[in-house]
């Protein structure tokens, strides 16, 4: 029986999961821990609307089970030694040096992870990969565990999360499956699959379980976000074509999403996916084969990410040219910052990329997004290094109210699909904008003909 659940990273995944585990197990004392005192204080911050991670109906569950079995703390040796399980759930970004640069995942965290179990553990745990890792890693960690270690047994399983953000506590509440990679082979690794299965099981249905190999289960997570970001490139690749033919992209995704076989889900025309998942796996998946010497497989899985640069800087190309092809001095208002609805994350955000592209052309950029502060769309751009940070501060404003940021605008671009933005007084905006009114819509989300009726001049993506 498990008593004591540690989970190392209380980000994206470790906060939201390790809540809702806390939440269906309460006799489990579950702690999350994190080297970033900013991020743990935060987890405990009485308002819960300071907590580091938007995500519907995840407040609601922290204020449940925190300080009951839930604890968030940077007491990272104490908590793995109590623990009788631990998830690694540290972040695994793209390398940004040496050997595969740009393309391998960076397993320094996870790795350091490994060292400091292995340094601190002084009774058998089970370890959990949470994190998404290149096929094989496991067997890294355990070379580490077996020869770093106290001499203490641990076993390793793999348990990828298929969350996405935005709708992670739904997710997680009702998960398609939850996946466990382990070693059935001996009778530990068979305990040590059915004590996680265990855990799982008080949620989840039987038969949402899958148990695979350790390696199968680590490369089914790259594969699955393969084939979802496969599907937006290939929808917005279609989104072109119907730009150029009269073809209405929603309507090509809605007959060819009615086949069963390809099924309607993941069909939506964008400006582009973004998030800090889809880009990374797919480049380790990408470097993994061209380690293997598979350079077809290679080159086939980077197309999906050439074709989704190609769709940022179309649309934002698309913006230059049809505002009479100079936008120097032009204010530009991006409605949503945010990589999707619902979130308040902005890694690899299309709309990053598209300002960036924007402001090369000297334009002025209004942002306003729902949950993205205005400290976070500086960082995102200066990470990009692409001009001074001044420039920056001097070419973007920032409005907290979208009907102030949209004044005396030339142009409107919708970067995120946010609900809100719907239901706006689209004639009270286009009254005070600059004429001709344009709305780029990297959304398909406004009602073009509403829109075209008021007066603006509406560009959706694939119409
Ligand atoms: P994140 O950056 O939000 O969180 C990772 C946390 O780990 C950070 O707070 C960091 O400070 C902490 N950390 C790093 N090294 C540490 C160490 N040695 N000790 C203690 N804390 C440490 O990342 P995330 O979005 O939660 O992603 C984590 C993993 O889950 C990644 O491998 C990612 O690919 C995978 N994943 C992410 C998502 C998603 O939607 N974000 C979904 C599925 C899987
Ligand atoms: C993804 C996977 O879906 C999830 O299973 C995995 O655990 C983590 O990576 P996430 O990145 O959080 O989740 O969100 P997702 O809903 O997959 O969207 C990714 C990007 O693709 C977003 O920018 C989204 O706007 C875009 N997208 C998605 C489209 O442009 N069109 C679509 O039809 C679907």
């Amino acid at each position: 029986m498990i008593k004591n659940i540690c989970c190392i990273g209380a980000g994206y995944v470790g906060g939201p999961t390790m809540a809702v585990i806390a939440k269906q197990c309460p006799e489990i004392k579950v702690t999350v821990v994190d080297v970033n005192q900013q991020r743990i204080n935060a987890w405990n911050d009485a308002d819960l609307n300071n907590l580091p991670v938007y995500e519907p109906g995840l407040a609601d569950i922290v204020q449940e089970a925190r300080g009951r079995n839930l604890f968030f703390s940077t007491e990272v040796d104490q908590a793995i030694d109590q623990a009788d399980m631990i998830f690694i759930s540290v972040n695994t970004p793209t390398k940004t040096y040496g050997i595969g640069k740009g393309k391998a995942a960076d397993l320094k965290y996870i790795e350091l992870c490994a060292r400091q179990i292995a340094r601190v553990a002084k009774t058998d745990k089970i370890i959990v990969e949470k994190s998404t890792l290149p096929v094989r890693t496991a067997s890294a960690i355990r070379d580490i565990l077996d020869n770093t270690g106290n001499k203490v047994k641990f076993q390793i399983l793999s348990n990828p999360e298929f969350l996405a953000e935005g709708t992670a506590i739904s997710d997680l509440l009702n998960p398609d499956r939850v996946l466990i990679g382990g070693n059935p082979e001996t009778e530990e690794g068979q305990a040590a699959i059915n004590v996680l299965t265990e855990i799982y099981a008080r949620w989840v249905p039987e038969n949402r379980i899958l148990t695979t190999n350790v390696w199968s289960s680590e490369l089914s997570k790259l594969t699955a976000n393969a084939f979802l970001a496969q599907r937006v490139s290939s929808i917005n690749a279609m989104s072109e074509i119907c730009e150029k033919t009269g073809a209405d992209i929603d309507e090509v995704a809605q007959a060819i999403g009615l086949d069963s076989r390809i099924g309607s889900k993941f069909l939506k025309a964008s400006v582009g996916f973004g998030g800090s998942c889809f880009q990374k796996d797919i480049l380790n998946l990408v470097y993994i084969a061209s380690s293997y010497g598979l350079d077809q497989v290679a080159d086939y899985w980077e197309q999906v990410i050439i074709m989704n640069d190609y769709q940022k800087s179309r649309f934002a190309n698309n913006i230059i040219t049809t505002l009479y092809n100079t936008i120097s001095g032009k204010k530009i208002a991006f409605l949503g910052w945010a990589f999707k609805k619902d979130t308040n994350d902005t890694r690899e955000s299309a709309a990053i990329y598209v300002a960036d592209y924007l402001l090369n052309e000297q334009a002025e950029l209004a942002v306003y997004d729902p949950k993205v502060s205005e400290q976070q769309v500086l960082t995102d751009l200066n990470y990009l290094n692409t001009r001074s940070e001044q420039e920056n501060v001097n070419l973007i404003s920032f409005n907290s109210c979208p009907y102030e940021n949209c004044k005396d605008a030339h142009a409107i671009a919708v970067l995120t699909e946010w609900d809100e933005f719907k239901t706006y007084d689209w004639q009270r905006i286009y009254d005070n904008m600059l004429k001709p009114a344009f709305v780029f819509d990297g959304r398909n989300i406004l009602n073009e003909k509403e829109l075209t009726k008021i007066g603006f001049k509406y560009q959706g993506i694939g119409k």
